[in-house]
């Protein structure tokens, strides 16, 4: 089956996708804001909440400009390690978490979720916010994640999803099929960066399905839950 890619050429989708978050990166923090109606740092604190093991140590996979890692410093005692291919994206969470004063509680680095740069059952837990979908090999990310775990250690995972009630699942249906892609354009320059979003929302597994490849990474006790009317979904586990 195709890969879903925002740039449909002949590179990797791993390459697509860091050029993709390397364009937008400046306005990223705009149009997640806008898009979301303020609601992204909610569903951040949600997910944080659900680390109840107290994580002395967290990775944020896929950090991007940083907003889960500094939800994490804010709702924990953790040290945080973020990570991403972008260095455009890391760029400005390195100068967020700068302009919070929380350059002693965050590190980032430069990493691939799917060939993670440390030792097995190195962090107490793992936040992923909005990133699995964009992995070139979705099993390879969520094992690697796995390794790095320590042992009863949580994971929190963030994706967009579909509402399934009407009249809510057709109201969506016109805002992420036309408006969404229309205002990311407008506001980031890249038209196909906000085609792909839709798109490889709607190319991702179904929860029973994505739950499935937790399991089989080797994850207990995975649970999803719906935010908002189901237009954000998140998914625990644990090692
Ligand atoms: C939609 S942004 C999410 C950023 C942030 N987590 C948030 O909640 O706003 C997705 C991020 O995933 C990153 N990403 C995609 N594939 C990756 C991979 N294999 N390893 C690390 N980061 C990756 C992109 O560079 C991008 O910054």
């Amino acid at each position: 089956m195709s890969k879903i890619t925002p740039y449909k050429n002949s590179k990797t989708k791993k390459e697509q996708v860091q050029a993709m978050f390397d364009n937008i990166a400046k306005k990223y923090d705009l149009l997640n804001h806008t898009l979301s109606a303020g609601m992204h740092n909610i569903w951040r604190k949600k997910a944080i909440q659900k680390l109840t093991n107290n994580p002395k140590t967290i990775l944020d996979v896929a950090t991007g400009t940083g907003d889960f890692a500094i939800s994490a410093a804010k709702y924990t005692n953790a040290n945080i390690t973020a990570i991403d291919i972008s260095k455009n994206m890391l760029d400005l969470g390195i100068k967020k978490t700068f302009d919070k004063k929380l350059e002693n509680r965050i590190v980032f680095e430069i990493a691939d979720a799917e060939k993670l740069p440390f030792n097995k059952n190195k962090f107490d837990a793992i936040t992923v916010g909005f990133g699995v979908r964009n992995f070139e090999n979705l099993t390879k990310g969520l094992h690697e994640i796995y390794r790095v775990l320590s042992k009863k250690g949580i994971i929190v995972i963030l994706e967009p999803s579909i509402p399934k009630l009407f009249p809510l699942k057709q109201l969506y249906y016109i805002y992420f099929n036309y408006l969404l892609p229309n205002i990311g354009y407008i506001i980031s320059g890249d038209r196909s960066a906000y085609k792909y979003l839709p798109e490889s929302v709607k190319k991702f597994p179904s929860a029973k399905k994505f739950i499935n490849k937790l399991e089989k990474a080797g994850f207990k006790n995975c649970k999803h839950l719906y935010l908002t009317f189901g237009i954000v979904s998140l998914y625990i586990a644990i090692k």
